[in-house]
């Protein structure tokens, strides 16, 4: 009996940080709630700003073919706004520079506006 999964583990590169992306969501959407800030712009596979490189099988999902052609699916490449991991995956900026990731201390101040520049 094969097991169901409900969510997988994303690994991003050269951070060395895995976070927990659950069924159905997109991999921009578990990264940014994981205070890790991929590209993105349009969040509707318009832009092309939010391409990543992905090792794992993903749903691709509606995108426009001008920002990502069938080839680069092929070689890897995925819009991160509306990918959606069909198990576990490895991803990394498509310049291999490392992701910026909010610490929870600024992130919440920057929810609440609580930081001043003072
Ligand atoms: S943010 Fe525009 S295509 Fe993903």
């Amino acid at each position: 009996m094969s097991e169901v999964r409900t969510a997988f583990k994303i690994h991003l590169l050269p951070n060395n940080i895995t976070f927990i992306c659950h069924e159905g969501q997109t991999i921009l959407d578990a990264a940014l709630r994981a205070g890790i800030e991929l590209p993105h712009g349009c969040t509707r596979g318009g832009c092309g700003v939010c391409k990543i490189r992905v090792k794992g099988k993903v749903d691709f999902g509606r995108v426009s073919r001008a920002m990502l052609t069938d080839q680069e699916k092929e070689s890897g490449f995925c819009l991160s706004c509306r990918a959606v991991p069909l198990e576990d995956l490895e991803i990394s900026l498509i310049d291999g520079a490392s992701a910026k990731v909010i610490q929870h201390d600024e992130f919440y101040s920057f929810l609440f506006k609580t930081r001043t520049n003072l």
